[in-house]
């Protein structure tokens, strides 16, 4: 049950005394049934906060539906691409919303060799397998969902089992989105295995922080805590290099439009068809870093992802193309959102040099993501 208490705030600005209306609300979760998918049922998880922000999120998929945040006037608006109900996400081509494994992002000609034993996966991306294949991939899945007590959260719990999509291993993966009343949403993944395996964990959300669907993302202003990334070959698979961004249209050190050097004849610009790549994090040590700072400045919203990943694509839904129409009946075209997915390196299974991405029996893999909401 959300509860709203309408409260006056008394605020002095210049002399002048006025007073504000404003809502306080409960932190708290509130679940409702939203269909079944593969004879099990879904339900759609609405996360809300103190200052009335909100998520809804469904354990089909573990999607995030919305995320519904102020501007700098405190007009809340939808800033996630997305659909109202469950069948606008079958299929979901672009992935909107969705937690994204076994295998976040690419993997070369759909293999890899591990322990001195060759895997096979299946290929959805000319030779590539992407986003952990085709078939019971974390996107397409229905989770076990349980609320958090107290808190605005959710915890997804999926069992992937050995084989599936080709990949070894009973791998069990839980994934936790809390609301916080900073109005940070953090997303907390762990999983264990019985086999070694290769893992990568993300979310795919695509952000428009104007608002979802009404315009592209050009406008919007980027930092990345970056120096370097990793530069890919025309399949959008790393060569191998961490290259510096220096001199680069990749080089968002200072914040820059992302549109201003989007279209640049740069090579990596030309073979990502914009910006879909892989920047190596600076930082000292493993902890909870700031990742990228994206700001939009006609809301004035901004949004902070820090992570304990390597890694993070920025990818500029080059690849929407007006084929899909969500929320509201709003047409997803080129560019209408972003994403930013903290990961591992892309074919990491393929690049020794790479951070490992091997979960073997007895480990855990842990990370952890907050994306922070705020204006300026
Ligand atoms: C990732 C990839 C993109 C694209 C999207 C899904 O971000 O890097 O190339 O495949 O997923 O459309």
């Amino acid at each position: 049950m959300t509860v709203c208490v309408t409260v006056l705030l008394s605020l002095t600005i210049g002399g002048l005394a006025f007073a504000q209306a404003s809502k306080r609300h409960e932190q708290a979760v509130q679940q409702k049934p939203f269909g079944t998918n593969d004879g099990r049922p879904v339900n759609l998880y609405t996360l809300t906060n103190a200052n009335g922000v909100e998520v809804d999120t469904m354990n089909y998929g573990g999607i995030i539906l919305s995320i519904r945040v102020p501007d700098r006037k405190g007009q809340f608006a939808d800033i996630v691409l997305g659909h109202e109900n469950l069948d606008g996400y079958i299929p979901n081509p672009p992935y909107i919303g969705a937690i994204v494994g076994r295998y976040a992002n690419r993997i070369a000609n759909g293999t890899f060799t591990l322990d001195g034993k060759t895997y096979t996966l299946p290929k959805n991306d000319g030779p590539n397998t992407l986003h952990g294949g085709t078939d019971k991939t974390f996107n397409k899945v229905v989770w076990d969902g349980e609320p958090l007590k107290g808190k605005a959260g959710v915890t997804y719990t999926y069992l992937s089992k050995d084989g599936d999509d080709g990949f070894p291993g009973n791998v069990k993966v839980r994934v936790t989105y809390t609301l916080t009343n900073d109005n940070e949403l953090v997303i907390d993944y762990e999983a264990t295995t019985d086999k070694a395996t290769p893992i990568n964990l993300s979310q795919h959300s695509y952000f428009n922080l104007a608002g979802q669907g009404t315009s592209d993302i050009l406008n919007h202003e980027l930092m990345l805590n970056a120096d370097r990334f990793t530069p890919v070959d025309k399949n959008l698979i790393p060569t191998g290099e961490l290259r510096p961004v220096k001199g680069t249209p990749l080089d968002f050190t200072t914040s820059t439009k992302v549109g201003a050097r989007i279209d640049d004849t740069y090579d990596q610009m030309v073979l990502g068809h914009g910006y879909d790549h892989n920047w190596v994090i600076t930082r000292k040590g493993d902890g909870l870093t700031l990742a990228a700072r994206m700001y939009e400045p006609t809301s004035g919203r901004v949004l902070e992802v820090s992570t304990t990943q390597p890694g993070v694509q920025f990818y500029t839904g080059n690849f929407l193309d007006g084929t899909v129409t969500g929320k509201q009946g709003h047409v997803y075209k080129h560019r209408y959102g972003f994403c930013l997915e903290t990961q591992h390196f892309p074919d990491s299974p393929n690049h020794p040099d790479f951070p490992s991405t091997v979960l073997k029996p007895g480990e855990t893999f842990r990370s952890k993501t907050v994306f922070k909401f705020s204006t300026k």
